[in-house]
């Protein structure tokens, strides 16, 4: 047609009315790759209006046929994960293994969500009256989770596909229904993701995709009185939904600054290994990647040696070549990553290697000597580009760590257990890791941040959860 990817609405794939569309740009050839649709704010309506209708005959589908569809769905997104992983390459270029990675990992998780939901909604509570004083064992109480209605979801651009599905599949074994909203950047994976849902044989308006342009119908999304919850990941637009958003629960997820903290003891090349890893993986646009390195002094000069000797190994290039370190997504962030460098610079950073970009491709960039009067010792880039800061005791690196506005997630590398454990629970964030790199899997794993890094806790478990609501019912007894 007119080479524009139409949105899912009403188990439809239609053109908006608007006959306006959004060009999604490769990262690596900053030339138009894609266009989908603008959909206009009455294209919403309808989006909305029909999955309240599906929402009400879902609910009343045997969780155990909910199960069946999402297996179903999940095996259908398998067997597309080539066509799936290469829009990942062109939209965000992701590297081709780790785009595929991402769409077998969401398989795993939709059918890991089917298999939860079955145990944890299968399941009820009998109370009885008689232990609360003054109650004759004359009530009893029956509960259970009952959906919630219509779920929004909105997923970044850095895991399109996955963040989409951490969300679409527990709304839906919940009896929920979905409006996918995906980031721009992503948004064919998405298109094709869902077209694996429809695939799957999922009722029509049960699952719908809005494609189109922010400042259109952003706000009417989150305000639009027929959602009953938002689960959100990505940056600030979180903290401006959650001010704007009505009376319902919100799960957001909304970015960090995890802190590696490197004491005497630690096992210094696996110290090395994971800072490398943490931060440089996915060009570091990563929300729980490793965004600052606080090392004891004594091992700093070690420690940085180790790293850049992996950092020599890194692979800058293509993301269809597979390199480790691709393109960042957009101009204005490979803009916003060279400021935050160049202020480091301009006050003193010890760059560890040269600072080199051509177009949207940083060079990976450690920064020593990082001092808190410098914007990256407390920014999130989400670049290839790391800060280390040198600590002389261990109080100020879990003081640098809780300074933050952000609380995700932190690590702690050392051979001492006791000190670990005291550390993790001095640190200000929603999970510390012990001799790793932050990381939000697996995927049943509780994952939250703290403080601006967000509300509530994800995780397949947790959502399910979170997607529902209580309902008892009482018996009165004469
Ligand atoms: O970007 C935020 C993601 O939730 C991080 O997930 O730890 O699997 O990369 P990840």
């Amino acid at each position: 047609g007119d080479g524009v990817f139409r949105y899912y609405s009403d188990g439809e794939w239609k053109a908006s009315a608007s006959g306006k569309s959004v060009p999604i740009i490769n990262p690596t050839t900053r030339n138009t790759h894609f266009k989908v649709q603008a959909c206009t704010q009455e294209e919403v309506n309808k989006i909305v209006e029909s999955a309240r209708a599906a929402q009400k005959l879902w609910a009343k589908t045997p969780l155990w046929k909910r199960a069946e569809l999402l297996h179903r769905a999940a095996a259908v997104l398998k067997e597309h994960k080539a066509p799936i992983a290469e829009c990942l390459v062109k939209e965000i270029a992701k590297p081709a293994k780790d785009a595929v990675t991402e769409v077998v990992r969401s398989g795993d998780l939709i059918s890991y969500c089917a298999e939860e939901g079955v145990r944890i909604l299968g399941e009820g509570k009998f109370l009885v009256s008689d232990s609360f004083p003054g109650n004759e064992r004359t009530k009893y109480c029956l509960t259970s989770k009952i959906p919630l209605g219509v779920v929004l979801a909105i997923p970044p651009f850095n895991y399109p596909v996955n963040l989409a599905v951490s969300k679409i599949a527990p709304a839906l074994i919940a009896g929920n229904s979905i409006v996918l909203k995906p980031p721009t950047q992503g948004a064919v994976a998405a298109l094709h993701m869902v077209h694996c849902f429809h695939l799957a044989g999922f009722p029509r308006g049960l699952i719908s995709c809005v494609t189109g342009k922010g400042s259109e119908i952003g706000d009417f999304l989150t305000m639009h009185p027929g959602v009953s919850c938002i689960s959100f990941t990505g940056g600030d637009t979180g903290i401006a939904i959650s001010k704007k958003a009505g009376m319902i629960p919100l799960q957001m997820e909304l970015g960090g600054k995890d802190a590696c903290i490197i004491l005497e003891d630690a096992d210094l090349d696996l110290g090395a290994a994971n800072v490398v890893k943490g931060g440089f993986s996915y060009s570091g646009q990563r929300c729980t990647a490793v965004k600052v390195v606080l090392v004891m002094e004594s091992v700093a000069d070690e420690l940085v040696e180790k790293v850049n000797a992996k950092v020599r190994k890194l692979t800058v290039g293509a993301p269809e070549d597979d390199c480790d370190i691709t393109p960042v997504v957009t101009e204005s962030s490979a803009n916003f990553i060279e400021g935050l460098v160049m202020d480091a610079k301009q006050k003193g950073a010890t760059f560890c290697q040269e600072y080199r970009r051509e177009g949207n491709l940083i060079w990976p960039l450690l920064l020593d000597h990082v001092r808190p009067d410098m914007r990256i010792a407390w920014e999130e880039p989400f670049g290839p580009v790391l800060p280390v800061i040198r600590i002389n005791s261990v109080e100020e690196g879990i003081h640098h760590c809780n300074a933050s506005n952000f609380g995700l997630q932190g690590c702690v590398f050392t051979r001492d257990i006791n000190k670990a454990i005291l550390i993790s629970d001095a640190m200000e964030t929603g999970t510390v890791q012990i001799n790793s790199a932050p990381a939000r899997g697996p995927d049943h794993f509780p994952f939250q941040g703290l403080k601006d890094s967000g509300i509530g806790s994800q995780g397949i478990t947790n959502s399910i959860n979170m997607m529902t609501k209580i309902k008892s019912t009482v018996i009165n007894l004469p």
